[in-house]
């Protein structure tokens, strides 16, 4: 029995504006849209529809849009006003790891982290919410977005609560369009030149999103939709029944990716080939019956690529390959050189000419045919072919359908961590194998059970790779009282933490680390992370109390807010410097005084809460010895508290001797 809730319409006397809005959309479907206010009509729509002349080809652009486009694209370019705090609990290895787990708000974080890391990302892997009506799609606001932040995340009292976008908004599409676009801008400053971002998505939002990826990268940067075939067709279907999602993948400039990092797989039977060619060699009398026998196997393999069945012939020398035809590619004709005959090596005779003449000039197949690399038939009646070893071709093209059945659901139980629906692991490591190389960093700003984490971890360990991760999370409230959530709720207070989404990735994260370390004993890599959390900026924003000026003015002698600490403040330093958040820092005592030197002395920070005309020599004397010491590769900067200096006399000699000192960046906070 359907129990009725007082926003079911069935509940509610009869919409008629609904009801007209229903009929104008059978008939006419495009002149329904969504506008400021939920569904509205397309008036200059309309008019066309009925033959008004009014409206010029000025306002028929190409493109997609919406109700809040220009504010979304507005609020990448508004600056953050929140910080990342460093949270050593809850971390792993936090010394020596140069992965990060970031709790927060994506939009937020990605605009904290544009000065430290933009052009750095080699691959953003993301999943972000589907649309399908049950996910919860992030509310941004224009005016406070980290106090929004804080009120939906249940940081701060009377916080609205966060729920799903439904169809009923009226403003469906817009909502994830809205969400989305500021998202996908500022991820793209984050990858560096080769870089390139895939995006998981099904059918509800896969079309807009090509559409807006085109605006933010360029057409020329796409990469394709691959098809990840699940095998598993969706069983409520009212059309086709869908049993793929697709994966969209996007370089920030496809002409860089190509010539430095293009998109390859390692061939996965390769290497048992190689090994078979290898034992075939040993064992049989002969190179000849070697060949036999491998071409015989491979016959009997099931499941190589039509790449790999083509290497089914071994060399004089015992090396594995395969002949292609070098005739001109396309339905041309070659230049002229293209047709000058190579000559048989027995015979002497000319051999056949492709019909549109050779793929390469005839210096290219000079040297070919100087290495060696063009097999003759055995005589000059065979055309020759090129030769390629699978030794040297170990890598194919990533196809655009990748077929990949069952869930993760078997290993998060094993991790015994709840979470319903998470990317498999193992599609997820492989996409990084053919996205990056061993030093890369990879980013996952939608993390949700931290799959990515997980599996940079896994290949890592795979190819013996350096890779980091970089993963966001938003601390999604789990409700105790939701059938959806009590588990993860239950499971959050057994861990003692908050109850919330961003306490399960970093769970995964640590039992996953422990996973890999049992499968590859072996690995030596990193499988430690560094937590930070969003919150609002350490400095105080300049909010005056009107009726209690002198309050407010007394608050402002400290510019820092009273609950943050030194390592709040480095934090905030690094990210305002440009710095890396897992960026070495050292710790001396001045005078006294806690003194740090981050990144080898590039910013050097003391923030001594007291500073007095007798310390102060001894303490920027200090300093500049270290500096020195530390010979950094770039201008440093100095920091101190503004509110640390007992008077003007204080700061005025301490800036005097480190600038004889060469230290010209002198701050306060
Ligand atoms: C589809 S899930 C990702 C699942 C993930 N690929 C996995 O395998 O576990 C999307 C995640 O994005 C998170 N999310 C949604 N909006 C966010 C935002 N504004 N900032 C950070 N995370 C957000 C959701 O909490 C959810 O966990």
């Amino acid at each position: 029995m359907k129990k009725l809730s007082d926003n079911d319409p069935e509940t509610k006397s009869r919409d008629l504006v609904a009801e007209n809005l229903a009929q104008l959309k059978a008939i006419f479907p495009e002149l329904v849209t969504e506008g400021k206010g939920g569904v509205t009509v397309n008036l200059d729509v309309l008019k066309q529809l009925v033959g008004d002349q009014t409206v010029t080809d000025v306002e028929e652009k190409y493109g997609l849009n919406w109700h809040g486009k220009r504010r979304a694209r507005q609020l990448a370019l508004t600056p953050s006003t929140g910080t990342l705090r460093p949270c050593k609990k809850g971390s792993v290895d936090w010394d020596t790891t140069q992965n990060l787990m970031i709790e927060g708000d994506n939009l937020e974080v990605l605009k904290l982290l544009q000065k430290s890391y933009a052009g750095k990302v080699k691959l953003i892997y993301i999943d972000p919410p589907y649309n399908t009506g049950k996910d919860f799609v992030y509310p941004d606001n224009f005016q406070d977005n980290i106090k929004n932040y804080l009120e939906l995340t249940g940081q701060v009292e009377g916080g609205q609560k966060i729920s799903s976008n439904t169809e009923a908004s009226g403003r469906f599409h817009a909502n994830w369009l809205n969400m989305m676009y500021p998202r996908l801008k500022l991820a793209r400053d984050l990858l560096s030149p080769e870089g390139l971002i895939v995006i998981h998505i099904d059918e509800h939002e896969l079309h807009s999103l090509v559409i807006i990826l085109r605006e933010i990268f360029g057409e020329e940067n796409e990469l394709g939709v691959g098809v990840w075939d699940k095998r598993n067709p969706k069983g409520d279907a009212r059309g086709l029944a869908y049993q793929h999602e697709s994966i969209v993948m996007v370089a920030r400039n496809a002409d860089i990716l190509f010539e430095q990092a293009p998109l390859k797989r390692p061939k996965r039977n390769a290497q048992r080939m190689l090994d078979y060619t290898q034992e075939a060699l040993r064992t049989a009398k002969s190179t000849r019956e070697a060949a036999k026998q491998y071409r015989n196997w491979l016959k009997a393999q099931d499941g190589l690529s039509g790449g790999e069945a083509m290497y089914d012939r071994i060399s004089a020398d015992g090396r594995v390959y395969r002949l292609v035809s070098m005739a001109w590619p396309n339905k041309k004709r070659a230049p002229d050189e293209y047709f000058r005959p190579l000559i048989h090596p027995k015979t002497r005779r000319p051999c056949p000419i492709p019909e549109r003449g050779w793929r390469n000039p005839p210096e290219t197949m000079q040297d070919l045919l100087r290495r060696g690399l063009i097999e003759f038939g055995p005589d000059e009646n065979t055309q020759p072919q090129r030769i390629y070893f699978l030794d040297e071709n170990m890598y194919e093209n990533v196809p655009s359908i990748i077929p990949f059945g069952g869930s993760d659901d078997a290993l998060l139980k094993e991790l015994a961590i709840p979470f319903d629906q998470p990317k498999p692991m193992e599609l997820v490591a492989s996409l990084i194998g053919c996205c990056t190389k061993e030093q890369d960093v990879v980013m996952d700003f939608f993390a949700g059970s931290g799959t990515t984490g997980h599996a940079v971890m896994t290949q890592n360990a795979v190819d013996g790779g350096n890779r980091r991760y970089i993963l966001v999370q938003l601390p999604e409230p789990l409700d105790p009282e939701n059938k959806e959530q009590k588990t993860a709720a239950a499971f959050c207070d057994s861990l003692e933490e908050p109850r919330n989404l961003a306490e399960i990735t970093k769970e995964r994260l640590r039992r996953a680390a422990k996973a890999v370390q049992k499968d590859s004993p072996k690995f030596k890599g990193d499988l430690g992370f560094r937590v930070f959390r969003l919150d609002i900026s350490n400095i105080r924003a300049w909010n005056p109390n009107r009726d209690n000026l002198k309050q407010t003015l007394t608050d402002h002698m400290e510019h820092i807010l009273p609950d943050r600490t030194e390592a709040d403040i480095l934090c905030e330093l690094l990210l305002k410097l440009g710095l890396d958040l897992c960026v070495p820092i050292e710790k001396r005592q001045i005078a006294r005084k806690e003194v740090h030197a981050i990144g080898g002395g590039v910013l050097i920070a003391c923030l001594a809460e007291k500073l007095s005309r007798k310390e102060v020599e001894l303490l920027a004397q200090g300093i500049a010895d270290w500096h020195k010491a530390l010979t950094p590769g770039g201008d440093t900067t100095c920091v101190f508290r503004d509110s640390a200096f007992t008077d003007d006399v204080v700061k005025t000699n301490l800036t005097a001797i480190l600038e004889q000192n060469g230290i010209r960046n002198i701050r306060s906070l």
